[in-house]
């Protein structure tokens, strides 16, 4: 079940004045001066949607608006499914908890709005930092393949629990370590497997969107760096097994696959090391967009798409590029921008919904 929103309502939420927000279920065009609140509009959808913020270690106190009467945030939204069937869906929170209701009943699940969000610095941050390729990754697989994210769960709670142990060395935990040996190997393997399946699936999805977006023929590639070298759980044992001493030294686990990264292609060279700035960019983009084709082609259906002020680093023809390629899908996008001239390829597109934020007002 994939859904669209369709209507959002927030009261107490950031710079947002509580304006019923209307949603087209192709092509939203957030546009507004910097500081008006185009963001906030996303961040509170992406709250919804995952109960969490895209901005780091934020949360209730960040949220609630600075001006409001009662320390409480109001959401009211109405999201569609594939059938056009509308679903209420709100929720309350205060400084303490949080509470859900779908079509006006209290639900401790929240339901799952399977959404995709795309900031300025993720291209950056995914070229730089390993921790944020393999998070990217997780999240992705995990959206399309429940029983991935399952394992990874089972996988980095036993991880934990070895860490603690290596950490704070208790009575007899070298007996303990070997339990939890037993678990990660369990995990390690299909989940490995399943890292490799996603990225053959994803591969010819890469280099066809980015013909389509960016009109270049180029490769793009992405690949898992494992230290892996045999898929097998006792092969795994015997790994961990010999770098036990090592892992105690270091207070954590030193090999397995939470250690795995991966490295993106272009055409057959590592696009941190090789592409400009720009290029990073569109291979970024276009790994995402892959990412959406072949979500599609599992699930017949497509995420919500959030895109956040992507403009900065493309040049002009590249901008009108992506902005002809998001017209002529069929998924729900939001995207938001300040910079005139990206406004003014959005603002070709016929049929599209156009939100503008003056300090946190709403005019349609
Ligand atoms: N808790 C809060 N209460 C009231 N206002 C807030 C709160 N948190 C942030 N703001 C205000 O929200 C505004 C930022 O909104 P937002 O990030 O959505 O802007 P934007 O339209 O995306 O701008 P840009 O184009 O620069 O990205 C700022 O003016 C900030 O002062
Ligand atoms: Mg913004």
């Amino acid at each position: 079940m994939t859904y669209k929103v369709d209507k959002l309502q927030v009261t107490n939420f950031r710079n947002l004045q509580s304006d019923i927000i209307h949603f087209s279920p192709g092509i939203n065009c957030i546009l507004g001066e910097n500081g008006n609140g185009k963001t906030n509009i996303l961040e509170a959808i992406h709250v919804l949607a995952t109960k969490k913020s895209f901005r780091k270690n934020t949360g209730f106190p960040q949220y609630l608006g600075i001006d409001g009467e009662q320390p409480e945030i109001l959401f009211s939204s109405v999201f569609k499914d594939e059938d056009e069937t509308p679903m209420s869906y709100s929720a309350k929170m205060n400084n303490d908890s949080s509470f859900y209701f779908v079509n006006g009943k209290p639900v401790k699940k929240i339901p799952e709005i399977k959404l995709l969000f795309i900031n300025p610095f993720d291209s950056y941050q995914f070229h730089n930092l390993a921790a944020f390729r393999r998070s990217f990754i997780d999240t992705y697989l995990s959206m399309l393949d429940p029983e991935y994210k399952r394992a990874l769960s089972k996988y980095n709670s036993a991880l934990r629990q070895r860490n603690v142990l290596l950490k704070k060395k208790p009575a007899r935990f070298r007996e303990m370590v070997r339990a939890y040996d037993q678990q990660i190997v369990t995990y390690a393997v299909p989940l490995t497997h399943k890292r490799m399946v996603f990225l053959e699936e994803i591969r010819p999805f890469c280099a066809e969107t980015f013909k389509t977006i960016f009109s270049e023929e180029h490769d793009l590639q992405i690949i898992l760096d494992t230290r892996l070298t045999q898929l097998d759980e006792s092969y795994l044992l015997n790994m961990l097994d010999e770098r036990r001493q090592k892992d105690e030294d270091a207070g954590h686990t030193t090999y397995c696959i939470h250690k795995d990264d991966y490295t993106l292609l272009f055409d057959g060279l590592n696009s941190f090391d090789y592409c400009s700035l720009g290029q990073q960019k569109m291979s970024y983009l276009s790994l995402l967009f892959a990412y959406i084709e072949l979500f599609r082609y599992k699930y017949k259906s497509f995420p919500i798409v959030l895109i956040d002020d992507v403009s900065g680093e493309l040049d002009r023809y590249r901008w009108k590029r992506l902005v002809d390629y998001l017209e002529k899908r069929e998924f729900q996008v939001l995207i938001t921008t300040a910079n005139e001239k990206f406004k003014e390829e959005l603002d070709r597109i016929e049929g599209a919904n156009r939100i503008h934020v003056d300090a946190g007002s709403i005019i349609q």
